[in-house]
């Protein structure tokens, strides 16, 4: 009796292993965005549940707070800095700052990503908004389960002075198979005129758990008149979230517009993409924070 249970338990543990745990629906699904049964939010602030209504109604919301102040400094102390060659030698030497024009020959720049830079959590600065309560929990309840921030800090410089091909975030698209969210600070004034990012409000829940692997059969037109399109824009310190693995969206390029960012992935734990030279016991600022905020690094400062 005994070596039948067992054999049973081994085949089970074998066709899970084999042909369950490897496909895309216990992987994008199952694995990564089942709620937590036991936990399925956290206390949040009224007016954060206000808008969390919003964001599960629309995929995208403005966030409560702004944070003008962390804009400014991060435009001195970084975008500024990197133009005039004025960053500390030794943040790029221990892998603190990575310029990602500078590692990739270029590439970036040549489509109008003139600064891209993944620069390391351990900045005090950042605390404000990483560690913010209103977002920790409103990111909770939008998963019914815990967020982990997916990649290092990455600062954005768009700036398109003439006509640019080849982004392929220009074409309306669905972060697929990540179910992410994506926040963005703006670090400089803009409006719609400037450059921008434009989302299809609504269009996350229909395309919940799915993805459109090819980018070219979405036409902008079938987007826009299916969905009402919000376009990202706002003051500097405005915070925006939208639900970019399931809600269409697409860069709008505008000439001679600037648009600088700092923007950061959340996903349930999945495909995390490792911030080079942060340990979690590096970031200072987190010691004395509730388990919900320290588990949403967890896994990037792994
Ligand atoms: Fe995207």
């Amino acid at each position: 009796m005994r070596a039948i249970i067992s054999s049973i338990k081994n085949k089970t543990k074998e066709i899970f292993k084999n042909k369950i745990a490897r496909t895309l629906f216990y992987r994008d699904v199952l694995r990564y965005n089942f709620p937590n049964l036991l936990k399925s939010s956290v206390p949040i602030s009224s007016e954060a549940e206000k808008c969390l209504s919003e964001f599960r109604k629309n995929g995208y919301i403005t966030f409560i707070h702004k944070f003008e102040e962390l804009a400014d400094y991060i435009d001195k102390e970084y975008f500024i800095k990197y133009e005039q060659n004025q960053l500390d030698e030794n943040l790029f030497k221990q892998k603190r700052i990575i310029d990602l024009n500078a590692r990739d020959g270029d590439k970036y720049r040549r489509t109008g990503l003139e600064t891209s830079l993944y620069i390391s959590y351990r900045d005090p600065m950042f605390e404000q908004l990483l560690c913010n309560k209103d977002l920790a929990s409103l990111l909770y309840n939008y998963f019914k389960r815990q967020p982990y921030y997916r990649n290092p800090v990455h600062l954005t410089k768009d700036s398109f002075s003439r006509e640019i091909i080849g982004r392929t975030s220009s074409k309306y698209h669905l972060d697929g198979g990540f179910h992410q969210l994506t926040i963005i600070l703006s670090v400089n004034d803009t409006e719609e005129n400037d450059t921008h990012t434009k989302y299809a409000s609504g269009s996350h829940k229909k395309y919940r758990y799915k993805s459109v692997a090819d980018r070219d059969s979405i036409s902008e037109s079938w987007v826009e008149q299916n969905w009402p399109i919000t376009r990202i824009v706002g003051k500097k310190g405005s915070v925006h979230v939208f639900d970019a693995g399931n809600g269409f969206h697409k860069l709008s390029e505008q000439l001679n517009s600037t648009r600088k960012l700092f923007f950061i992935n959340v996903t349930c734990g999945s495909h995390i993409q490792l911030a080079v030279n942060d340990k979690l016991e590096d970031i200072a600022y987190l010691k004395d924070k509730p388990l919900l905020i320290q588990n949403m690094f967890k896994k990037v400062c792994a």
